[in-house]
């Protein structure tokens, strides 16, 4: 259990409410093209709205680096809030985000209405935690509510600086689901329980590796990061994404699997090609059998079977990364492979954010999974085992 107090544990009536969401969504041409995150927001901004609360929104989005970047506004966001909840969000433009005119916004403010925030890393404060800012934020309201779980691995002005400047600062439910979820599943798991680790390289995942071996019945790995592991068994891996230099871990991480009595699956067959592209003469292949012009892209047909028996009976799964290139039609099969078989299982099934997250929405199967988290980096650093900043800051119960 979270250990976290949250917005039911307030009361906001005639408050003003800070509350970090995490709105970094991607954008094209100034539209959204996942909303993801946005949704997952709603019940929160919905119950502290309900409650009479005066609801001021704020985010990050993209890397503006401390400047002001018009294409890296939060205007957009605003405009499909508003529509998601049904009701204005007045959009604060400001180049200081909590300027003059934000400032003026919230005076004007009545119970139950939603301010939005401009991009928070306009400012340049924001990423180092610096206090002109963290105060700046906390002046506007008295109480912080930290909904934010995408952005829980930083230590910012807007997640934690801002809490010790303000009354209260509790989380909100997405927070406290997304926590519940992955921490359950992690450190109180029905057993079998079974990690799928895939994507590009192992180097992201190395304290992943290691924490989940201490935790897991089986790992599996595929994506562009199995090559390094086929390598340190001796395997010809020809022109596959190979880390030189993790080579030595992957070699320690085999091991401590073997003395862990973990079952430690890698592809035992591949789907290569000699360009990293969709349209291009494909090869099926088995372990050790990669040849010097070609790079594995995905796991092929035996593999994929071998690792869809693997979760038949699992009772917990937790899958981060793609198993292979699954933008390119070509090469998704093993990701898709993957996705049916968590679909088809009774199984608490938690995919990790990111590209997991994209692939299993992307290809159809998002609401055949128990909990898809809206964290990347997050959702890593917490299956790291560590402790996340933005959510340490929030005040016990
Ligand atoms: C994310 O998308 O992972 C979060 O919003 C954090 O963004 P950042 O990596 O730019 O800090």
């Amino acid at each position: 259990m979270l250990n976290k107090k949250t917005v039911d544990d307030i009361s906001v009536k005639g408050k003003r409410v800070l509350v970090r969401c995490d709105f970094n969504v991607p954008l094209q041409d100034g539209k959204i093209t996942d909303e993801n995150r946005l949704v997952a927001a709603l019940p929160t901004i919905n119950k502290l709205i309900q409650d009479g609360g005066k609801v001021i929104l704020c985010s990050h989005l993209g890397k503006p680096k401390g400047e002001v970047k018009p294409e890296l506004s939060l205007a957009p966001v605003a405009k499909r809030l508003s529509e998601l909840l049904n009701k204005e969000v007045i959009f604060a433009a400001d180049d200081n985000v909590v300027g003059d005119n934000a400032k003026k916004a919230i005076e004007n403010m009545k119970d139950g209405d939603v301010v939005l925030l401009e991009n928070t890393r306009f400012r340049p404060e924001e990423t180092k935690n610096g206090e002109a800012f963290s105060k700046d934020l906390a002046s506007i309201a008295e109480i912080f509510v930290n909904d934010a779980f995408g952005t829980a691995h930083r230590a910012h002005c807007s997640n934690v600086g801002v809490t010790e400047y303000v009354d209260e600062a509790v989380v909100g439910y997405l927070m406290k689901k997304e926590i519940e979820f992955l921490g359950n599943a992690v450190n109180n798991p029905e057993r079998p329980f079974v990690a799928i680790l895939g994507g590009a390289k192992v180097s992201d995942k190395i304290n992943v590796i290691n924490n989940l071996l201490e935790k897991v019945d089986t790992l599996i790995i595929g994506g562009g990061m199995a090559y390094t592991f086929l390598k340190a068994m001796g395997n010809d891996v020809g022109k596959s994404l190979l880390e030189e230099d993790k080579i030595e871990y992957a070699k320690e991480m085999i091991q401590k699997a073997e003395e862990k009595g973990v079952r430690f699956l890698l592809p035992i067959d591949h789907v290569v090609a000699q360009e990293f592209k969709n349209d291009t003469p494909i090869k099926i292949v088995p372990r050790g059998s990669i040849g010097s012009d070609w790079e594995g892209l995905d796991i092929g047909p035996k593999t994929r079977e071998l690792y869809a028996d693997a979760l038949k009976d699992a009772k917990t799964v937790v899958w981060n990364g793609p198993m292979g290139v699954f933008e390119f039609e070509n090469f998704a099969k093993g990701t898709i492979a993957v996705a049916e078989a968590l679909a088809n299982i009774d199984a608490t099934t938690i995919i990790g954010g990111g590209d997991s997250a994209a692939a299993v929405n992307n290809l159809g199967f998002g609401d055949k999974m128990t909990h898809i988290s809206t964290g990347g980096g997050a959702s890593l650093e917490f299956l790291e085992g560590k402790e996340l900043p933005g959510v340490a800051a929030a005040n016990d119960k």
